[in-house]
């Protein structure tokens, strides 16, 4: 079963379609089960170090949202809802297009057996009861079904021994889940991580994380970016069935557009996405040197810049990838081939992308990992027939927002593997819209799974040149500021 979404969104004078069509989340949910299994059988014969990425789910690439004829759902402008909420009130923000949101403040206990919260007050009819599916994409109903839903009870008492509490908490709370999509890393850093990232920064790490539909392998994978956002261990909200005390909690992320951070909508602060990446930064700075002392590997000509290839296989691959590597050694870089798995850590691929002067992929999920690429890095993303759109809004705007250098490689129907299976007069081949038009099945059968690339050196030598010295220039720049300025 395939879902598939339209949703018209009537904003100020414009009108904005903003299509989406999605993965099935049964086959989403098995393959987790897999992997729950796969993580008990690694657990029990111990044969190699348990690393934070090992449960990913990366390669499996399934950009499972995706669009055509669109605008984006447009960054929106919300009015500061809830930023002042008085105490023993719950204030919900539903005028975002992405997520709701509800801040409450008071006397707040948990009780996950009800899926709720609740906000013992001493006056009656101060605030109402509110019920909020904590994730980020509110449009998507297919999704949003298969989300817990959370219900805040205002409850009036005098006696504070309605519910006892187990565990006091000094700081505040954010509530959201690890439902839905994750297990795809697009959607791990674009629907909760940046979100996270948003919503609690301003904490300064005071702040408690309470996850419903938790997973340990979650945890793993992300526990050295959640460190850097709180001091405080994560509460699994459902495996959890003590009563947990705040004074203040936020329940839902904000969000602002695909894999950015907005300054100007950040209520606290105008942090951007540069400041997120810095936060990676110090989440892997620690691993990566521990990492360096173990090696004795030479080193690489660090004279020349870096280019690594983020490697797919099975579908959008580039079946002539030996010869891009030669190419590029050719045209002057380092190069480091990356094929991520299930087993490659976090830590390791920030590693080798924060090293980078240039990364080059296919379109696909994976692509999310230009967010480990240094700003005025180069970022190649090889555009496969019938996905401009998808690759343009989900990676090539938010990567020049990061400002890095995006370079869109669109290919011609002759370096597609589609262009011999149908010929060039096929509809596949001469108008992907009117294909993508038909829905979602045809797309992501046709363009996203069985299509490869071959890439035309002759053409695409101009692009690595053009790489190559805008990656000198900038060396040059840095090195020696000094010669430039005017
Ligand atoms: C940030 O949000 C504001 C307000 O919605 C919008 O006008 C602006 O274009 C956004 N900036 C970017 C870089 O998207
Ligand atoms: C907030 O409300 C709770 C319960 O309604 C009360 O116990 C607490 O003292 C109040 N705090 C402040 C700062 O008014
Ligand atoms: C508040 O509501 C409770 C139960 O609904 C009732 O027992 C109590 O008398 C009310 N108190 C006031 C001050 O109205
Ligand atoms: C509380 O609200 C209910 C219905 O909204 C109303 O009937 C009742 O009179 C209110 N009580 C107080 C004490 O305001
Ligand atoms: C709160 O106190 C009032 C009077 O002191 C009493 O009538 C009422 O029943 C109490 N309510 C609850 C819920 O204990
Ligand atoms: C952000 O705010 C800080 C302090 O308020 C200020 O120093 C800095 O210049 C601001 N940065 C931007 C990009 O506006
Ligand atoms: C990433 O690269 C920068 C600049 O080369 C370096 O200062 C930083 O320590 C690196 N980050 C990590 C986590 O290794
Ligand atoms: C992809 O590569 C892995 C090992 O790198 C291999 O096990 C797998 O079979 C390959 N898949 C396809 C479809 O070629």
């Amino acid at each position: 079963m395939v879902q598939y979404h339209r949703l018209i969104i009537h904003h100020g004078r414009k009108e904005e379609r903003f299509r989406v069509s999605v993965e099935e989340v049964g086959s989403l949910k098995k393959a987790k089960q897999k992997f729950l299994s796969f993580l008990f059988l690694t657990i029990l014969s111990c044969c190699f170090i348990v690393s934070p990425y090992l449960f990913g789910f990366s390669t499996l690439s399934l950009l499972d949202s995706f669009s055509r004829e669109n605008e984006a759902l447009s960054s929106y402008e919300p009015a500061p809802v809830c930023l002042e909420v008085s105490n023993g009130t719950i204030c919900c923000d539903r005028t975002g297009l992405r997520s709701d949101i509800c801040v409450m403040k008071g006397d707040i206990r948990t009780d996950s057996a009800s899926s709720s919260l609740i906000l013992f007050t001493s006056t009656n009819n101060t605030t109402t009861p509110q019920k909020i599916k904590p994730y980020t994409r509110k449009w998507e109903t297919s999704v949003m079904d298969t989300v817990q839903e959370l219900n805040l009870i205002p409850k009036h008492s005098n006696k504070s021994s309605d519910r006892v509490c187990d565990v006091y908490h000094d700081v505040p709370a954010v509530f959201f889940s690890t439902g839905g999509y994750t297990g795809n890393v697009y959607h791990e850093f674009n629907d909760g991580i940046i979100p996270l990232f948003i919503t609690s920064q301003h904490y300064n790490k005071k702040v408690v994380f309470v996850i419903v539909e938790y997973h340990d392998w979650w945890e793993m994978k992300y526990g050295d970016i959640v460190t850097q956002l709180s001091d405080y261990p994560l509460v699994d909200f459902n495996g959890d069935s003590r009563t947990h005390c705040f004074k203040e909690a936020t329940v839902g992320l904000r969000i602002h557009d695909e894999l950015t951070v907005n300054s100007t909508l950040m209520s606290h602060g105008n942090k951007t996405i540069v400041d997120f990446r810095n936060v990676l930064d110090r989440a892997y700075t620690h691993r990566i040197q521990s990492l360096v002392q173990e090696e004795t590997k030479t080193k690489l000509d660090s004279k020349k810049p870096k280019l690594v290839i983020l490697s797919r296989n099975g579908s959008r691959a580039i079946l002539n990838e030996d010869l891009l590597v030669k190419l590029a050694e050719e045209t002057g870089f380092n190069v480091e081939v990356l094929r991520p798995n299930k087993r490659t850590e976090m830590a390791k691929i920030y590693r080798s992308m924060n090293t980078s002067d240039v990364m080059i992929g296919v379109h696909g999920a994976a692509m999310t990992h230009f967010l480990f690429l240094k700003p005025k890095s180069v970022f190649i993303q090889i555009v496969p027939l019938g996905t401009d759109w998808a690759a343009d809004t989900y990676y090539g705007e938010p990567a020049k927002k990061l400002g890095l250098k995006y370079i869109g490689y669109k290919i011609m129907p002759q370096e597609s593997s589609l262009y011999y299976e149908y010929g060039k007069d096929d509809p596949v081949i001469r108008d992907p819209d009117s294909l993508n038009d038909k829905g979602w099945e045809y797309t992501k059968k046709i363009y996203l799974q069985g299509q490869n690339v071959k890439l035309d050196l002759r053409r695409f030598r101009e692009t690595l040149a053009r790489s190559y010295d805008f990656s000198i220039r900038r060396r040059v720049r840095e090195e020696v500021p000094h010669l430039f300025v005017s």
